[in-house]
């Protein structure tokens, strides 16, 4: 298998651009694929301060060591669980991963945010799937944590795989609000709202752990041991089959549906500021500053029962 564009050896096949490449042609493919994703969806500028949450998983450190190889300015967030051994190794990857490249790092751990607890032992505290918990606290502290440290704008690695299997699961369940608000970028409409965006929506899953393997980033492969059998991977599985024999499907499905938005775009939700902690909201109180509430009750309950 040769390289199509100089005819060395081909590290690698994409059959869904009938295209073969060595390692300095994918290379060369795969910055080109995120300079497409930033320029067509004007995901942000050269001048603006970038803020980008790191799991510790391929997606989001290629994407860190790709954005700063474009020549952004991007610091990295990593939040820690509290997840067992899962959290231990994806904030130590994470943090060798900024030390060795010189990035500015900012570390969170879920129990600053939720009185004491981790995510396992809040879910379990509040009966609430450790998902849903994880997910809201995710999106408050990186939205936070952004805002108050004077970001401009929050990055995260959401990939062609997530993005497509995303958009099944909510046309499967019609969950139109989400289909309108699933997008590349997401505009600030609160002060206290950071703008967000997807720069990887151009490359697979695949695609992204052979850059990671190229550039010798060090990553966390197995996923959460909390997401196991959770529904968005069987929605990624049913898509990879449909790719064996209809290679580019992915890619049709998602790029599709963004250029045609069937269901419009978001709603100007008219945002609140939370009467708790001032971050936004649709109610009074914040759905963070109620969970924090009930995890507090909780205690309470325990302390004196
Ligand atoms: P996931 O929801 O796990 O598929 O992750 C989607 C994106 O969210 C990742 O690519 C990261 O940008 C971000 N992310 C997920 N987990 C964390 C974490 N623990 N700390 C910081 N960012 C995260
Ligand atoms: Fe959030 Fe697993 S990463 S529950
Ligand atoms: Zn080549
Ligand atoms: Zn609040």
């Amino acid at each position: 298998m040769k390289c199509r564009i100089c005819g060395q050896k081909a590290v690698i096949k994409l059959r869904q651009h009938n295209l073969a490449l060595c390692e300095e042609h994918f290379d060369e493919f795969f910055l080109k694929r995120v300079k497409k994703a930033i320029k067509e969806y004007r995901l942000f500028g050269q001048s603006d301060k970038l803020l980008i949450a790191v799991s510790g998983g391929k997606d989001s450190l290629s994407l860190w060591d790709a954005l700063v190889r474009l020549g952004y300015h991007v610091d990295g967030l990593h939040i820690d669980l509290g997840i067992g051994e899962y959290s231990i190794r994806s904030r130590k990857i994470t943090e060798e991963f900024a030390m060795e490249h010189k990035f500015r790092l900012i570390i969170v751990e879920a129990e600053d945010f939720l009185e004491g607890y981790t995510v396992p032992k809040a879910s379990q505290r509040l009966r609430r799937s450790p998902c849903s918990l994880c997910g809201l606290l995710k999106r408050y502290v990186m939205n936070r944590v952004g805002v108050e440290k004077g970001y401009d704008v929050l990055v995260t690695g959401h990939n062609l795989d997530d993005e497509s299997a995303t958009l099944l699961g909510n046309l499967l369940t019609w969950q139109e609000e989400y289909l309108r608000r699933q997008y590349p970028v997401l505009e600030s409409t609160h002060e206290n709202l950071l703008r967000k965006v997807k720069p990887l929506i151009y490359l697979t899953e695949r695609e992204v752990a052979a850059y990671a393997v190229l550039r010798s980033i060090k990553y966390v492969e197995e996923e959460c041991p909390l997401s196991r059998g959770a529904t968005s991977l069987e929605y990624k599985s049913a898509l990879n089959q449909l790719e064996v024999h209809h290679p580019g499907t992915k890619h049709r499905f998602l790029h599709t549906f963004l250029q045609r938005r069937p269901f419009g775009s978001a709603k100007s939700l008219q945002l609140l500021s939370c009467s708790e902690c001032g971050y936004p909201t649709t109610s009074k109180v914040c759905s963070m500053c109620r969970t924090k509430v009930r995890l507090k009750e909780s205690s309470h309950e325990i302390r004196t029962s």
